[in-house]
């Protein structure tokens, strides 16, 4: 069985120093474009804050709008503007230069948006016209200050917009490759644009983005395709949420059978690892929410992984080194996912090869704009030691 501290090759060309990764976190820790085009905008900042996290296996970065009418939430960052790319290129230079390799995670959100932050006040697109009811998002409210907001009424997209968006995506994969990114993770989980089109409940259109097998997941495999060639195979990584309720998604009969179907065709493909989420959340938003941890079943586990050859991450809770190396041994995944330790632990893999105890965060620092508080400011536990025995 795979050691949690052990390497691995992922996707066959890309060499991991151990089995732990960070996932993908929102921080709002962006800086404000000088242009309206320009969007949220990666910083130093968010150079150190990564770079300090380095440690990591992998490190998937924080999700990443595709476009301007991706950016369901203020304050998240993206890859369709140069100087965005400027940005992104101080992270993967500080991650590279302390030894880490990082994926950026790219999304369209779909309906799971606000006119507020769309440019020109428009409506957010979506699968169908379908509103996401019970879902909030980070907008403007009707005083103009931010904060969580009723998720406002889709305007379906017709399908050449949809093999458009397709081309979006490949647009931001090669932005990404160009400011060093080591590959790319999809956010095909979570109720957002591409899980919108898999689901069978959801997906009432009669194009050819709908109806059948085929065509609901036409999307997402169009996407991996132009963005493996992007990157070349090995490169691509694609979270999914089978059974996920956030977003406001119904449930599906046949979920069963589309996750089996897209984890086998995702291998075919290419694709370097599927990034399972298996903790959810209900109807409401992040900062209210709560998290309640939900398993996939085993048997069904074992079965997609037997039709892709690439590697399996779990994420969703894992908060010690037990239950991580737990998770190894039913040799159903190959990668453990850390979150929320990843906060206040930016030395973490050291934390747990050591059984040293590691630090809680405030969950009022998560989302703010405090800069360096709560977020560069965690001390790794050999200087906080090694103050306190010089002192
Ligand atoms: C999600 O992956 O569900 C997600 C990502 C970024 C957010 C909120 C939710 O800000």
């Amino acid at each position: 069985m795979a050691n949690l501290f052990e390497s691995q090759l992922l996707g066959g060309t890309v060499p991991l120093k151990n089995r732990i990764v960070m996932p993908p976190m929102t921080r709002t820790r962006t800086s404000e474009g000088e242009l309206p085009t320009d969007g949220d905008i990666p910083n130093g900042m968010m150079a150190t804050y990564y770079g300090q996290r380095a440690g990591a296996g992998l490190i998937i970065s924080e999700v990443n709008d595709v476009d301007q009418s991706s950016h369901g939430y203020a304050r998240i960052p993206g890859i369709h503007s140069e100087a965005q790319m400027r940005g992104w290129r101080l992270v993967t230079d500080e991650v590279h230069r302390r030894g880490g390799t990082m994926f950026m995670q790219l999304w369209h959100v779909g309906r799971l948006a606000h006119s507020s932050i769309l440019p020109h006040g428009q409506a957010p697109v979506g699968v169908t016209a379908e509103r996401a009811e019970g879902s909030e998002v980070f907008a403007h409210g009707p005083d103009g200050r931010l904060r969580f907001m009723p998720v406002e009424t889709p305007r379906p997209l017709s399908t050449d917009e949809v093999s458009a968006m397709v081309d979006t995506f490949a647009k931001a994969a090669a932005n990404a490759r160009k400011v060093g990114f080591d590959g790319v993770e999809l956010h095909a989980a979570n109720g957002y644009l591409i899980e919108q089109f898999m689901n069978s409940v959801l997906n009432t259109r009669t194009d050819r983005y709908g109806g059948s097998m085929d065509n609901r997941t036409r999307f997402l495999m169009d996407i991996v395709d132009a963005v493996v060639a992007e990157f070349g195979p090995g490169r691509v990584g694609v979270r999914l949420s089978p059974f996920g309720k956030y977003g406001s998604m119904p449930a599906d009969p046949l979920v069963e059978d589309t996750f089996l179907y897209v984890v086998e065709q995702l291998g075919r493909r290419g694709v370097a690892y599927i990034h399972l989420l298996y903790e959810l959340l209900p109807e409401g938003n992040m900062e209210t929410g709560v998290f309640k941890p939900r398993y996939l079943d085993h048997a069904l586990l074992a079965k997609a992984r037997a039709l892709f050859p690439g590697a399996f991450i779990w994420c969703g809770g894992f908060n010690d080194r037990a239950r991580a190396q737990d998770a190894l041994d039913t040799g159903l995944v190959d990668l453990i996912a850390f979150g929320r330790p990843y906060i206040a632990n930016p030395d973490l893999v050291e934390r747990l090869k050591n059984g040293w105890p590691l630090a809680v965060a405030d969950r009022s620092a998560y989302y703010t704009r405090n800069g360096e508080v709560g977020y560069t400011d965690f001390p790794t536990y050999r200087s906080v030691t090694l103050d306190a025995a010089a002192s």
